[in-house]
């Protein structure tokens, strides 16, 4: 395995690891900084991590595969996530998502996480953000939008710098 973990990054880990009382409980924490350093969960930051935590690597890889905020692949540095689910879909997200795509020259039809040659944009399809009420809805990295339009979808790639 070729994977490195800076030492800065390790000792973070350890003393996240630090306020357990079982090594398990801190796989959501870790696969977060790991995240977060790396910008993905490779397969060998997977296995990685099921080592510092003395776990096999499937207990990692199920928490990576179920969470949508894990990624398994490189993203944009502005990540747009449009909600698929009932309400937003209802509400419109499948021509926010179409919008976006065209947008930035990415494929519509692909609702899979899909970025742009230059790294600055993901697009991808998320379940439910919990704000059914006020579709359709997106994020924008951390930032959480409702009722998005059009124009509003503009006036926020508009802000990504
Ligand atoms: S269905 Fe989109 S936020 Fe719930």
């Amino acid at each position: 395995m070729s994977f490195t973990v800076p030492a800065k990054l390790e000792a973070e880990i350890d003393e996240l690891i630090s306020h357990y009382p079982q090594k398990r409980s801190a796989s959501l924490m870790l696969l977060h900084a790991v995240q977060e350093h790396f910008g993905y969960i490779s397969h060998d930051a997977t296995e990685w991590i099921a080592k510092k935590l003395e776990l096999q690597p499937i207990n990692i890889y199920e928490l990576v595969t179920f969470y949508p905020m894990f990624r398994q692949e490189p993203a944009g540095r502005h990540q747009i996530k449009v909600c698929r689910t009932l309400s937003c879909a209802l509400g419109g997200s499948h021509k926010l998502h179409d919008h976006f795509c065209t947008k930035l020259g990415l494929d519509a039809h692909k609702h899979g996480l899909q970025t742009t040659p230059d790294g600055k944009f993901s697009v991808e399809f998320v379940e439910c953000l919990a704000a059914c009420g006020t579709a359709p809805v997106m994020m924008c990295n951390d930032d959480f939008h409702e009722g998005v339009t059009s124009q509003k979808a503009d006036e926020i790639l508009g802000g990504c710098k």
